[in-house]
């Protein structure tokens, strides 16, 4: 079962999750080793990435022994793109470190051959000794990067299409439901549950019926987070309003 940590707002659970990022930096650098984090876009990382950012300014860290693995891309859109996620991770993070662009990897939405993309997305996993930590958000509809309802804990990397729940909380940054690109390449829940350790960050109340749906019913695709119950070192961080279900 995933732990849960309830953080008195974001910034404190931001500042709780950065340290222990910045940690597991220090220890595997200690012994040569690269560090690999899985990360998340959308509004929950926000302040997470603050904190990384102000971590690398005005304490040091450095970025430069690890490497980045983000958990999903729109189809469609392409780095230049507002929306797209390669541009929301420059914007938010990417930019305000010290690392090597070779270092960042996203789907690329714009692939001429989606599943020869989602393999070699898992071969570069792979070829790195997989995810030490990775950042998950939760959606409404219970996903886990872009894995709607229906995905078997198996799934890997692969071409998608997203759920109109999904489409309509997502409309903010597009204008409207229908602007929202309505495919994706995403991360599987299987490629997700191998990484070492998994950080969930959940805040206010507009998520806590489905974290608590998420601790409750047994693990099933028709809500992916779920699968997180079959994960031996998962966190979910949140705070009380996330929480107020549970
Ligand atoms: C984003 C992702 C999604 C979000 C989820 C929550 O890369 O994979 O699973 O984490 O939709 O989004 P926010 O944080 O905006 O509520």
């Amino acid at each position: 079962m995933p732990l849960i940590r309830q953080h008195a707002d974001k910034t404190s659970a931001a500042k709780a999750v950065a340290q222990e990022i910045a940690e597991l930096i220090g220890l595997r650098s200690l012994s040569g080793k690269k560090t690999v984090l899985g990360l998340a876009t959308g509004s929950s990382p926000l302040a997470l990435y603050a904190e990384l950012i102000r971590l690398h300014r005005d304490e040091g860290l450095s970025f430069k022994d690890v490497i980045f693995f983000n958990l999903d891309e729109y189809v469609g859109l392409g780095a230049d793109h507002p929306h797209s996620y390669r541009h929301f991770m420059e914007q938010n993070l990417f930019h305000s470190i010290d690392l090597p662009k070779s270092s960042t990897h996203i789907p690329d939405g714009l692939s001429k051959d989606f599943s020869a993309e989602c393999q070699a997305y898992e071969d570069r996993i792979k070829s790195v000794g997989g995810i030490d930590l990775q950042i998950l958000g939760i959606g409404r509809t219970g996903h886990i990067g872009f894995n709607e309802p229906t995905s078997a804990e198996t799934c890997r990397t692969r071409h998608v299409t997203l759920n109109a729940i999904t489409r309509v909380d997502n409309a903010g940054f597009f204008g409207s439901p229908e602007s929202v690109p309505k495919e994706a390449l995403t991360m599987g829940v299987g490629t997700i549950l191998e990484a070492r350790k998994i950080a969930l960050l959940a805040f206010g109340a507009g998520k806590a019926e489905i974290v608590l749906r998420a601790f409750r019913e047994k693990p099933n695709g028709h809500c992916p987070a779920t699968w997180l119950q079959l994960h031996p070192d998962c966190t979910f961080h949140l705070d009380a309003a996330a929480r107020s279900s549970l």
